[in-house]
């Protein structure tokens, strides 16, 4: 398998990994031989790369942090909860922070929720994710391998994967890993009381002018607490998935220390909380990795560097440090061209990651530079003096602001 720039894909080559759409539809089935009309069609709903099942590739394994069934269950889980939450913001959606939270506090409004199953079908799907994350010994691929445009949903889900991927790597225990997944999942649940399409985006500062995108950092948090009551760590990943390092965030312009903290140190007034500094990383990593209105997502070394870019005034360093770690620039199975040394020109695949060296690893050249098949060689780049660039998304120019 090969995840393959639409530019090089001859006609006739087969998808690997089929192409769903926002309502879990299938696009393109795997094993369906591209024409120039798919091709053509693909290009204008923003994929700018397709997974190509070859012979040569067949033996590179493509992990996913979670199985396709979890990814479905849990996705529908947190569809479930943002609906029934939705149904009832309804009839908030034009009144005050004040009178959303007399509402949020009333018995009748939490009955609903503890009365149809909704938040245990969630907590049961929080675990199941937790515990799949954690049983991969590398954590590799991630949410970065994605060329499917993303909606809140699956954007709830990233977010929760990537999040707990980096709460492991700080060494947090599996409760609190709950609490930060469960808390991802529903960080723009706010959302649900702002009218129409929500203009959530993890850029915008302080200066974000439409009061209500403001409030739903607010109206999340009060919503978990209050609504569906999950406990105030996750209604404070909600809470604060919008503050930044240097102050200039919202709602409540909190500061970080762009250090890792430990144990009291972790809740001090004025502070973030290591929780949400873990969320806002996950939640910009996703922005950056996914398809939205605006542009295509960037390819993953572009991914990589702007979370670095971020570091220090919006993300704090040295948690973003932890994620580079297993962030691959190069993930498995994704196209690579030499640009540099022998082989200059030639395109091939990443085949193995090197846990020691993440922007150099095993790759298999494939092509000539006229682009003709050549019988496959691997090059470990540790050992090579060439250099590669990673897939191209085709609106890569265009800056996250
Ligand atoms: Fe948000
Ligand atoms: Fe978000």
């Amino acid at each position: 398998m090969l995840l393959m720039s639409l530019d090089d894909i001859r006609l006739g080559m087969v998808v690997g990994f089929g192409l769903r759409n926002k309502d879990g539809q299938t696009l393109l089935g795997a094993g369906v031989a591209l024409t120039s009309e798919y091709i053509e069609r693909l290009r204008e709903l923003g994929y700018y790369a397709v997974w190509i099942d070859d012979e040569d590739t067949r033996d590179i394994v493509v992990e996913d942090a979670l199985s396709e069934t979890t990814r479905q269950r849990a996705t529908a889980a947190i569809q479930e909860t943002f609906s029934t939450g939705s149904r009832e913001a309804q009839k908030l959606r034009s009144v005050s922070v004040e009178q959303v939270r007399a509402t949020l506090e009333s018995r009748r409004f939490q009955q609903v929720f503890s009365d149809n199953g909704t938040i245990e079908r969630l907590s049961s799907q929080v675990d199941l994710v937790v515990e799949e994350v954690l049983s991969h010994a590398v954590l590799t691929g991630l949410g970065s391998l994605k060329t499917h445009t993303s909606y809140t949903y699956h954007h709830c889900l990233d977010v929760a994967v990537t999040a707990t991927m980096i709460g492991r790597l700080l060494g947090y225990d599996r409760e609190t890993l709950k609490k930060l997944a469960v808390g991802c999942m529903l960080h723009d649940i706010g959302c649900i009381f702002m009218e129409g399409e929500a203009l959530d985006t993890p850029g915008l500062g302080a200066a974000a002018e439409a009061s209500r995108v403001r409030e739903h950092a607010v109206l999340g948090y009060l919503f978990i607490r209050d609504g569906l009551r999950l406990g105030p760590l996750p209604a404070h990943i909600a809470y604060q998935h919008h503050e930044r390092q240097d102050g200039t965030g919202y709602p409540r312009a909190l500061t970080g220390t762009n250090r890792v903290v430990q144990g009291a140190e972790m809740h001090l007034p004025g502070r973030i909380t290591p929780l949400a500094e873990v969320a806002a990383i996950a939640d910009f990593h996703d922005f950056c990795a996914s398809n939205r209105a605006e542009r295509v997502c960037l390819a993953p070394d572009q991914v990589r560097e702007r979370v670095t870019e971020a570091t220090g005034q919006h993300l704090n360093r040295d948690i973003v440090a932890e994620f580079l770690t297993v962030l691959a620039p190069y993930p498995v199975g994704t196209q690579i061209t030499v640009t540099q040394g022998r082989f200059k020109n030639h395109i091939g695949v990443v085949v193995r990651l090197n846990h020691d060296a993440m922007d150099r690893p095993v790759i298999r050249l494939l092509g000539n530079p006229a682009g003709d098949r050549i019988p496959p060689i691997d090059l470990d780049l540790r050992k090579e003096d060439l250099a590669i660039q990673g897939l191209v998304s085709a609106d890569a120019a265009l800056a996250v602001s």
